[in-house]
């Protein structure tokens, strides 16, 4: 593990929607591991406070040696990171935790929101190993749907579904996993999303014994194991170390996936 800081330029910043951008970083070889689909990077804006988050490797181009973190503006630390420009500096460390892992031949991922930023470069990894993988891009409305043009553009099928009805099919990601499912079938299933919608989604692939694989949040401080701030109730796992990725039947273990969550003063807060 690779502990220590680069500080970086922000090489380019694509605006992916209204709330949600991509910051471009390139990421030589020299400065250690090369992030996996899924792992995750803490990000330290030192641009005027001190804090410091965990943000999922969104993009991996090893070929112009490039990574990209995709940013949801819906705090005080992500409101400043989208205020930065082209050529401001931050400072990230990792990447941390465990990755998806290629099971199979069919594969369906599912992301709610800015949960498409770790699915992405998985995405992009299977379909270049030549899976069959459809993607449910899924928002509340179809100006928030991400990444649903870079997928179209490597040629996998995409299924869009609002929770307005503004763009594809009119309803929640459940919904519309359970209507591919009626023609579909898959070998895994990659997922990440709210945790209510994970939940969801939980139940619907275990109905047709799907295996799956989900990123899971919790709050993290350390990044590194140390802090046990990220620990989940039963397993005692850190979802820094032993996630941020769990697999089916780890999530069975996990009593409070899908019922709380613990914020920074490690308080239970009812999801
Ligand atoms: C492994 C992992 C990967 C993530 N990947 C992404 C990503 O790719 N894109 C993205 O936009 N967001 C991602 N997040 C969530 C992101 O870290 C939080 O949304 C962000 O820290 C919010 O900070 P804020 O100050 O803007 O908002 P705040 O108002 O401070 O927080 C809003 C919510 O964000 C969560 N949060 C705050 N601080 C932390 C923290 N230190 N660790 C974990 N969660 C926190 C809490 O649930 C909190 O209620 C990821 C979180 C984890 C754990
Ligand atoms: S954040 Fe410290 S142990 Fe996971």
């Amino acid at each position: 593990m690779n502990n220590n800081y680069k500080i970086l330029e922000i090489k380019d910043i694509i605006f992916n929607t209204e709330t949600i951008k991509t910051f471009i970083f390139d990421w030589k070889i020299k400065y250690g591991e090369i992030p996996k689909p899924g792992q995750f990077m803490m990000v330290w804006n030192f641009n005027g406070e001190s804090d410091e988050k965990p943000m999922s490797v969104s993009k991996i181009d090893l070929d112009n040696e490039e990574i990209g973190i995709t940013v949801k503006n819906i705090g005080e630390f992500t409101n400043n990171l989208h205020s930065l420009r082209i050529g401001d500096r931050i400072g990230i460390r990792g990447p941390y935790g465990n990755s998806f892992k290629l099971n199979g031949d069919r594969i369906l991922a599912i992301g709610g929101g800015v949960g498409m930023a770790p699915l992405r470069s998985f995405v992009e990894y299977a379909n270049s190993k030549n899976k069959v993988v459809d993607v449910i891009v899924a928002s509340v409305t179809q100006c928030e749907l991400l990444f649903e043009k870079n997928f179209r553009e490597i040629g996998v099928d995409v299924f869009t579904s609002t929770d307005d009805g503004t763009c594809g099919y009119k309803g929640f990601a459940t919904h519309r996993t359970i209507d591919l499912l009626k023609n579909r079938t898959y070998d895994m299933a990659i997922v990440c999303g709210s945790e209510m919608m994970m939940k969801g989604i939980f139940n619907i692939l275990e109905d047709n014994d799907i295996p799956g694989q989900y990123s899971m949040e919790r709050y993290m401080k350390c990044a590194i194991g140390i802090c046990g701030q990220c620990c989940v109730d039963n397993t005692g796992w850190r979802v820094c170390m032993e996630g941020p990725i769990f697999s089916s039947d780890e999530i069975k273990q996990i009593t409070e996936f899908g019922n709380y969550h613990r914020d920074g003063s490690g308080i239970k807060h009812e999801l």
